[in-house]
């Protein structure tokens, strides 16, 4: 399988590693067939301005590449353009992946959604297009 040098680069030395306290969101979710798992945390300020994202991811190489494009592709990121960053987006940023590898991508997109939908919830608000996170696994520290 042939990877881009940038999902090398992200992979090797992934950006946004870790988790925040108190994070205004925080998303996780898992591909059941694969097994891998992503969980997602948002600082969000006042102004709806995603001004920090961390994530913690237990999968294969190129999720934490992907997970770590898209944590760096949301920071600065209002909620509303957040939820346009979609997994085509994250993977035209790590300038491609192989076929087999873009569900990994889908899943760096839906744990983003998970942790806007946790914000959207503990706030009231609400984010044209974004829907309930199909799994939300919470057991994940
Ligand atoms: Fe499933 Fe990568 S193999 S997320």
């Amino acid at each position: 399988m042939e990877y881009s040098a940038k999902v090398m680069e992200h992979f090797m030395n992934p950006k946004n590693v870790g988790q925040i306290e108190n994070a205004s969101g925080i998303g996780t979710v898992g591909n059941a067939k694969c097994g891998d798992i992503m969980k997602v945390y948002l600082n969000i300020d006042n102004n709806d301005v995603i001004n920090d994202a961390k994530f913690k991811t237990f999968g294969c190489g190129a999720a934490i590449a992907t997970s770590s494009m898209a944590t760096e592709l949301v920071k600065g990121k209002t909620i509303q353009e957040a939820i346009k960053i979609t997994n085509k987006a994250v993977m035209e940023a790590l300038d491609g992946l192989p076929p087999v590898k873009v569900h990994c991508s889908c899943l760096a997109e839906e744990a983003i959604h998970a942790a806007l939908w946790d914000y959207c919830k503990k706030n009231d608000k609400v984010i044209e297009g974004l829907k309930e996170p199909v799994k939300d696994i919470h057991e994940i520290e």
